[in-house]
């Protein structure tokens, strides 16, 4: 039932192993990358829940870890959180032969890749993703980063881990808001890549609510194969890899407007988005209304909000929205880049959309 999949790139491959009892097991794993001391940097929440079956996972086959636990959350993204991080791994005797390993959600992957990244100018580093979102999405494919006043993500660099852990089993203690927005990226992998695992998704809708392991594993598998392609195409995002920003640019600009905080979660977010998206898509005679109303249908039987009026408390405005889009790391030469559809499954880049027509569909 367990899988792994192969991200090829070069000297610099790695497999992502996708499966149930993996945290158990990940001594086996990680013992031929490292020795000695294994910092693993964590936060709070996971801690409490998974940290001491990861130790003594690793101290099973002769190393050492060290926990690192950090404050839940995306406060920890900050130079403050990285510096304060820095310290703790330097503090750990780090050489060029030692390997971090992060063992959170997106906040713990991108801020310990960073490290990672940063220390030593290069220090190896695995990821055992704890959220849907992390396995499906962020773990794989080596973007690392931190937070500026101006947005997400902007300080950052590409640093690609040894090895990515996804044990299926973590998922089940995650709260359901979280579960069902690390969802959405999910619903996006099928919504530009394929009809067939989409159809798949409807089929298989409610045994993934209800986080069926013998589900849960093939699906997050599929992700992982769709990115572990995409990035072995196009690491730096020169061409392909945009695609999986599909839903990301009106869910950034959402995110934005609602302050970043509880209203709206980044997948429910990405899950709008992805459906402004596909409404553009059909608006411009790209795709049919029939496909935005299967995505919509889809979602909401996910319980995600596919609408801006379904963000709770007072609604964004068009031109709120349009000025977050405007500032988004997706702008080239002035024009917003977008990722529209043919049809689900078929997606594409365009930065030839006038800001009119967005204009037009938001207000609509
Ligand atoms: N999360 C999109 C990417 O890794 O490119």
């Amino acid at each position: 039932m367990n899988d792994r999949i192969s991200l090829e790139l070069g000297d610099r491959s790695y497999a992502v192993h996708v499966g149930r009892g993996l945290t158990s097991q990940a001594g086996e794993f990680l013992a031929p990358l490292c020795g000695g001391i294994v910092p693993v940097v964590t936060d709070r929440n996971v801690a409490s829940l998974h940290l001491e079956r990861l130790m003594e996972a690793i101290r099973g086959r002769g190393l050492e870890p060290r926990p690192i636990v950090l404050e839940p959350g995306e406060s920890s993204k900050t130079f403050q959180g990285l510096e304060r991080l820095s310290d703790a791994l330097l503090n750990c005797s780090l050489d060029r032969n030692s390997l971090i390993v992060a063992f959170g959600g997106g906040v713990v992957g991108d801020l310990a890749g960073l490290a990672a990244g940063l220390l030593k100018r290069g220090i190896a580093y695995a990821q055992i993703p704890t959220t849907l979102l992390a396995q499906v999405d962020s773990s794989i494919g080596g973007k690392t980063a931190i937070n500026a006043p101006q947005g997400k993500n902007l300080i950052g660099l590409f640093h690609q881990p040894r090895i990515v852990i996804s044990d299926i089993d973590l998922l089940s203690t995650l709260p359901r808001r979280e579960f069902l927005s690390g969802y959405a990226e999910v619903a996006k992998y099928a919504a530009l890549n394929s009809p067939e695992f989409f159809s798949w998704l409807e089929l298989n809708a409610a045994a993934i609510s209800d986080r069926d392991a013998a589900v849960l594993v093939p699906m997050v598998a599929r992700c992982c194969r769709i990115k572990a392609a995409i990035v072995g195409q196009d690491e730096r995002e020169a061409g392909t890899r945009t695609l999986l920003n599909l839903g990301h640019t009106f869910g950034h600009a959402l995110e934005a407007a609602t302050g970043y905080s509880d209203r709206l979660l980044h997948g429910e977010g990405v899950a709008i988005g992805m459906v402004l998206a596909f409404r553009l898509s059909a608006r411009l005679g790209f795709s049919t209304k029939v496909d935005t109303e299967r995505l919509e249908r889809h979602l909401r039987a996910m319980s995600l909000p596919t609408t801006v009026s379904d963000i709770p408390g007072p609604n964004p405005s068009p031109e709120a929205i349009l000025v977050h889009m405007s500032h988004d790391k997706k702008v080239r030469g002035g024009q917003i880049a977008l990722v529209l559809v043919r049809g689900i499954g078929q997606a594409f880049t365009t930065s030839d959309v006038s800001i009119e027509a967005i204009r037009a569909l938001l207000a609509a």
